[in-house]
């Protein structure tokens, strides 16, 4: 009997199940190549969920999540669920509240650049030479899962100076969070190039100074041969820019990681590039750092690569099906190298008959595989 690896799958909205069925269809033709089985099992989550059920996490979703040996999620959300009411769901609810069910407090974000797509970023090539680097995110904590509200009649906070609302977030850390960050960031910069920043504000807040002091005393104590620089957010958000190639392994707080990653995504060319695994201490979870793009939802031209290279990263960390997972990297690479190109990383050297729609590309990736 063939291994089985049983996959929940969450489409979510907008180009959500599109990219999926491109990831079903390379998940099946690796299956036969390497004579083992996906098992899929489909759930709900995020403004598909609230349609359906009224909240963004069904209990039921949860339990497919739990019961399945890696979660697959697409993305979630779009303009039909926004809101500013507090007493309203939201899609990002699904997302956030799944993330810290399964305790997936490590988010690992790899901006690597395909040579073939150099010309589809924005910054000259030889600003993005060298570029590779793992963003490491604090994912479950932070400013995201503080303590949040909204009160209502407070003396002097209108916009009138009469009564009016206050809101308010929380930026909150414990140490035991920022060590196994830290961790996850430290172990991973071993077996990459030795290096990492840890990014934060601790020229101004106070949960950045103990992040600086936790990060700093286990490098001392089991991490000295990393190398460990701190640097402040705003200067890593020009860094990033100036001189990307200074980067292996960036470790962040939650937020901060959610702005970093996007603004390094456009050194690879594409948001529709960069994959991410979402690592804990039970099962994980992968999704494309992309959102639900519900302004071309449904047109067939999403770009499925970054749905595929985070199937990648489930076959590594959670199957460790490491052969499968550099055939799949080099399949994605070898269409690229090929010239074909989705619309958002098509540039003026494209041929208009090699860009290609979600389904093609996944065709291309398939073919390639030998399937
Ligand atoms: C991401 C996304 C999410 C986040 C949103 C959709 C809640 O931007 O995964 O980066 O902020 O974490
Ligand atoms: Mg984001």
């Amino acid at each position: 009997m063939s291994t089985t690896y049983r996959i929940c799958l969450l489409p979510g909205d907008g180009i959500g199940p599109e990219i999926t069925a491109e990831a079903v269809k390379v998940l099946n033709a690796i299956g036969e190549r390497e004579g083992v089985t996906f098992e899929f099992a489909e759930a709900l989550l995020g403004g598909i969920a609230i349609d359906e059920t009224g909240t963004a996490l069904p209990e039921s979703t949860l339990e497919a999540a739990h019961a399945a040996d890696a979660v697959l999620l697409a993305a979630i959300g779009g303009p039909r669920w926004d809101t500013t009411d507090p007493e309203k769901p939201r899609p990002e609810q699904g997302l956030l509240g799944i993330r810290k069910a399964l305790g997936l407090y490590a988010n690992l974000r790899p901006v690597k650049l395909f040579p073939a797509l150099v010309g589809a970023s924005t910054l000259k090539p030889e600003a993005l030479e060298g570029v590779d680097m793992l963003i490491v995110r604090e994912l479950t904590g932070g400013l995201y899962f503080g303590e949040s509200g909204r009160e209502y009649d407070v003396a002097g906070a209108g916009r009138d100076g009469a009564a009016g609302q206050r809101a308010y977030d929380t930026m909150e850390y414990r140490e035991f969070e920022v060590e196994r960050i830290a961790r996850t960031a430290f172990e991973a910069a071993r077996v990459r190039r030795g290096r990492v920043h840890s990014v934060d504000k601790a020229n101004v807040l106070e949960s950045s100074r103990m992040w600086r002091e936790v990060v700093h005393a286990l490098h001392a104590e089991e991490f000295a041969d990393v190398e460990l620089l701190d640097q402040l957010v705003d200067n890593t958000a020009m860094q990033l820019i100036r001189w990307p190639a200074q980067f292996d392994v960036v470790v962040t707080e939650n937020m901060f990681g959610d702005i970093l990653s996007d603004e390094a995504s456009m050194l690879t060319g594409s948001l529709g590039m960069l994959a991410s695994a979402s690592l804990g201490d039970g099962t994980a979870l992968y999704e494309p750092s992309h959102g639900s793009a519900p302004d071309i939802a449904g047109q067939g031209i999403a770009n499925p690569l970054a749905m595929l290279l985070s199937v990648e990263m489930m076959l590594r960390y959670s199957f460790e099906l490491h052969s499968a997972a550099d055939e799949l990297a080099a399949a994605i690479e070898g269409v690229l190298d090929e010239g074909w190109r989705t619309r958002d990383i098509a540039d003026e050297s494209t041929l208009p008959q090699k860009t290609v729609g979600t389904a093609a590309m996944g065709d291309l990736v398939v073919e390639r595989l030998g399937g």
